[in-house]
């Protein structure tokens, strides 16, 4: 089967949002991912570093001023190379999903600027001009940022906008070194309210200019994503996000879809905010539909990928007419010591239903019995195979992997050139046929594991995995392993 290519869904999911328009018409999600409290406070924490990481160093517009000092009169001072280099967040910040939105506020934020100073002025007092420079360090203190983000279905795209950025800069502590010092409180009174108001404008300016890279990013995300020649998944985010007082549900399409045709099954669904990982608290609820799973394996079966050829067992000798001399005699009348073929197709694509108990699958499957007659091969009968199996699902790093068991199966002749086939007779030899080799080859299928539309940079960690009616519901923490993949979005 084929491998989800890794996606940027987990960073959609964490980054920040907020709803608004209503989406109409019978849209159908079949993926719905919610960020819990503890995932909203994660991605903030990682928007956070990265905000702080491409804010520094900032460069501030300079300043230059006429200040009038008693007996000396004009003096012109000013500033430049203003450099906001550092930002210290510390741990004071917090996200809440408001009415509108999702407001992120950060307090008791510190920043350090360095800056060039001179000052210089002529008196009719002296004959020469007296100037004088230096540098200064700054230290801001008790700085506040409020942001607060909306995030639209925009056509089936998220759509991110900042309806509101807002910085407040508390206290300024000026050290000029250099310079004469009893001039310095002049200095200090001509740029503090230069800095504080370019601190104020710049930041804001910053996280919406950068806000709006994301949001390009986020409408410029694939609708489609094809998994391989044969199958695509529908990335179609469906409806607004929904807000819970604590958590944001995002609703995507989520089916697979034939590359080539199109299967439409839609289901209204119900928003999942009350989804619960069994008691333990977790960054991010993804659930997933039946029907995803469902609509992958139908779109691999109409692609007549799911044939398979079976010429070699445990037990070769079953594969020989020989063996079966007395439960199916004209078979070894008529092809006496010829070896033999399975040729096992789906007769309907496989059927998953997902109930709180257990995984279940319907395997409905034509099995040739195929005479290897010199050069020739010849079927010579047609049996049904109806299995029901039920499976596992693990997860480890970024991938899922799946294992089944046999639950019950059922047998029925469709058609025989060698008379009739018993299939009582039958029973014990296939039983044991779809547990040495069928279920094995399955599950080394499924063994090579599914990636995860996670975004690069990112790993789930401690994965639950619950099953709920019609629902696979995975609920994972996720941690930042590469800062670098999220910086290259060039966010902020
Ligand atoms: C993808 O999903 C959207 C929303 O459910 C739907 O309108 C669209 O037709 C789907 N696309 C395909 C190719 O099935
Ligand atoms: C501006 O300030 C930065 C940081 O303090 C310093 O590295 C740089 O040399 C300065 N540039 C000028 C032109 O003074
Ligand atoms: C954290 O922020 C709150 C709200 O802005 C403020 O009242 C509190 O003093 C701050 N705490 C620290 C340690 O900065
Ligand atoms: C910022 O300023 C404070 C106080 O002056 C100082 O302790 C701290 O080391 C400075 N940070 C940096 C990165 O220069
Ligand atoms: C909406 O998306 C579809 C499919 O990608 C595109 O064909 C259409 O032009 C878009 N409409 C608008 C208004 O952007
Ligand atoms: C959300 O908060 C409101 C008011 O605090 C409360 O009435 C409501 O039950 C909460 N909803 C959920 C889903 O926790
Ligand atoms: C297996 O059966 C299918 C039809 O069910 C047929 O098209 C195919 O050629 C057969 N393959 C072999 C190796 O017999
Ligand atoms: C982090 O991501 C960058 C860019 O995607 C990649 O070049 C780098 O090797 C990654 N580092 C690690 C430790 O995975």
């Amino acid at each position: 089967m084929a491998q989800l290519h890794p996606l940027p869904l987990l960073l959609l999911l964490f980054l920040f949002a907020a709803a608004g328009v209503s989406a109409g018409g019978a849209n159908g999600a079949h993926v719905s991912a919610v960020v819990a409290e503890k995932g909203l406070a994660f991605a903030k924490d990682v928007l956070i570093g990265e905000a702080v990481r491409s804010l520094t160093p900032l460069r501030l517009p300079g300043v230059e001023k006429a200040v009038r000092v008693p007996f000396l009169g004009g003096v012109r001072v000013a500033a430049s190379n203003i450099t906001l280099f550092h930002l210290d967040v510390g741990d004071n910040s917090t996200v809440h999903p408001g009415g509108s939105g999702l407001v992120v506020v950060a307090s008791g934020i510190t920043a350090n600027i360095s800056m060039h100073w001179s000052y210089c002025y002529d008196s009719w007092l002296l004959p020469i001009e007296i100037s004088d420079s230096g540098t200064a360090s700054i230290l801001v203190q008790g700085m506040e940022v409020g942001i607060t983000m909306e995030i639209k279905n925009s056509n089936g795209s998220l759509a991110l906008s900042v309806l509101h950025c807002g910085c407040y800069v508390k206290d300024l502590v000026i050290s000029l070194d250099g310079g004469a010092s009893w001039f310095y409180q002049g200095f200090i009174n001509a740029f503090e309210d230069h800095i504080k108001a370019a601190v104020e404008k710049a930041i804001p300016e910053n996280i919406i200019g950068g806000a709006g890279k994301l949001d390009s990013f986020l409408q410029g995300l694939p609708r489609t994503v094809s998994l391989d020649d044969v199958a695509a998944l529908n990335m179609t985010f469906v409806n607004d996000p929904h807000y819970g007082n604590s958590s944001i549900e995002f609703d995507i399409n989520g089916l697979i879809t034939s590359a080539v045709a199109k299967t439409t099954n839609n289901l209204q669904k119900h928003p999942h905010l009350s989804l619960s990982c069994g008691g333990a608290s977790k960054m991010l609820l993804l659930s997933l539909d039946e029907d995803v799973f469902n609509s992958a394996l139908d779109v691999y079966f109409k692609a007549g990928s799911m044939h398979w050829v079976v010429d070699k067992v445990p037990d070769q000798s079953l594969l020989n007419t020989a063996s079966w001399k007395f439960i199916i005699p004209r078979l070894y009348w008529n092809y006496p010591n010829d070896d033999m073929l399975l040729n096992i197709s789906m007769a309907s694509s496989p059927v998953i239903k997902i109930t709180s108990e257990k995984i279940g699958a319907t395997i409905n499957a034509d099995m040739i019995i195929d005479v290897v007659d010199g050069k020739e091969t010849v079927p010579v009968a047609c049996i049904s195979v109806v299995v029901s199996a039920s499976g596992v699902v693990e997860i480890s790093g970024n991938k899922v992997y799946g294992r089944v068991g046999l639950d019950d199966f059922s047998l029925a002749l469709k058609w025989s050139k060698i008379g009739n086939i018993y299939m009582s007779l039958i029973q014990g030899v296939i039983r044991v046929f779809l547990n040495t080799v069928c279920m094995p080859y399955l599950n080394s299928r499924l063994g090579n594991g599914f990636v995860l539309p996670v975004v690069h940079g990112f790993t789930l960690q401690d994965v639950n995995i619950l099953t709920s009616a019609k629902q696979l519901t995975l609920c994972s923490d996720v941690i930042f392993t590469n800062a670098s993949s999220l910086a290259s979005l060039a966010f902020l």
